[in-house]
């Protein structure tokens, strides 16, 4: 590995966040996020909306990256971007912005997979976090995404399960809204979910063969349930919200684990990681600590900031693929379902 300093430019704008940091060599210097509130009032991401707001947002987030860093664009070895996938319009944004900046500056431009991202993100230095060792198992959950993969090593990866329908997050989302909660609903359902009893409503967990998960059924059994409660009271939500809450994360929480233990009995491996913005989650973070007990886990869990979407984990990706040499042609186009 060579001693020199490295610093890369990250930028992400894979959906409704426009993200820019600098790194030198794994360490973070900077990293910009400017979350877009227009969405709230839809409850939802609303794509042609984010695109636009990326166009405002990319020019000042990525100055403020590079002014926070006290790094000017001169310094720069590479430019990482997110190449997919994501939403086309939002991935437009961040793509074009990282051409036209790396070949003003001729540096190296580094496509990166917003995937593998979130799971090489545990490999930031940072204090009182460790590396996971390779081979280890990452679950991605958020808001976009539910995937458990095997990690050989940083660039070898298989997807052995993943949704096929929602994420979890929308389950979580989408639960919140028929409960008439806010967006997103996950932290509030989560906050609600630790004053109630979560063996209060039972609802029935999918049944998906293998590794692969479900959400959409659940939230139609969410759906059911309540409309049939609220027309035998009508203060039905109000008056049991805490134990709905905290039934809707017992079983939400049942299913993740369910897959990762079958996963970790498949593989023989026993080192977790996660990643994404439902690792915010207090019951995961339970559920994994008692897995360490009960299994012989070792979990690893990501600093918040660089777990939900963010261009501190896609400049990291960027440093890796720098010191291989991998490099992207200035020709490379966004690719909306790019796979790991
Ligand atoms: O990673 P993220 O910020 O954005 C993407 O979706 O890519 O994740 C956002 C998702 C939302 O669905 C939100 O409801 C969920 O993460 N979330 C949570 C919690 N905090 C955020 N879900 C459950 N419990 C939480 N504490
Ligand atoms: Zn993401």
């Amino acid at each position: 590995m060579s001693s020199q300093n490295i610093y890369i430019l990250g930028i992400e704008s894979s959906c409704d966040d426009t993200s820019a940091a600098v790194l030198c060599n794994n360490v973070v210097l900077s990293n910009v996020v400017a979350s877009q509130k227009i969405h709230e009032e839809f409850g939802g991401v609303v794509p042609e909306l984010a695109s636009r707001a990326h166009q405002q947002n990319i020019v000042p987030v990525v100055d403020r990256a590079l002014k926070q860093a006290n790094i000017s664009k001169e310094q720069l070895h590479a430019i990482a971007f997110t190449r997919g996938p994501g939403l086309m319009g939002s991935l437009l944004v961040g793509t074009s912005f990282a051409k036209s900046l790396a070949y003003g500056l001729t540096i190296p431009l580094i496509d990166v997979n917003h995937m593998q991202a979130h799971i090489l993100a545990h490999f930031i230095k940072e204090d009182g976090f460790q590396h996971p060792p390779f081979p280890f198992l990452a679950m991605t959950i958020s808001g976009g995404h539910t995937q458990i993969v095997k990690v050989d090593n940083y660039f070898k990866m298989d997807v052995i399960g993943e949704t096929i329908d929602d994420a979890v997050g929308e389950a979580y989302d989408k639960s919140g809204k028929i409960l008439g909660l806010g967006y997103p609903a996950g932290p509030e359902i989560d906050k609600r979910a630790q004053l109630g009893n979560p063996k209060a409503y039972p609802f029935t967990k999918p049944r998906v063969e293998g590794l692969n998960f479900s959400f959409s059924g659940f939230k139609t059994a969410v759906l059911y349930f309540i409309q049939r409660e609220v027309k035998n009271n009508p203060n039905f939500i109000e008056e049991n919200l805490n134990d709905i809450c905290a039934s809707i994360q017992y079983t939400i929480i049942g299913i993740l684990i369910d897959k990762l233990k079958l996963a970790s009995k498949q593989t023989g491996i026993k080192h977790i990681a996660i990643g994404g913005g439902v690792s915010a989650n207090s019951g995961i973070r339970r559920a994994l600590k008692a897995g360490e007990q009960k299994f012989g886990w070792t979990t690893y869990v990501p600093k918040f900031e660089f777990t939900t979407d963010n261009a501190g984990m896609i400049a990291i990706v960027g440093y890796l693929k720098y010191l291989e040499g991998d490099f992207a042609a200035h020709d490379v186009m966004a690719s909306a379902r790019l796979k790991i």
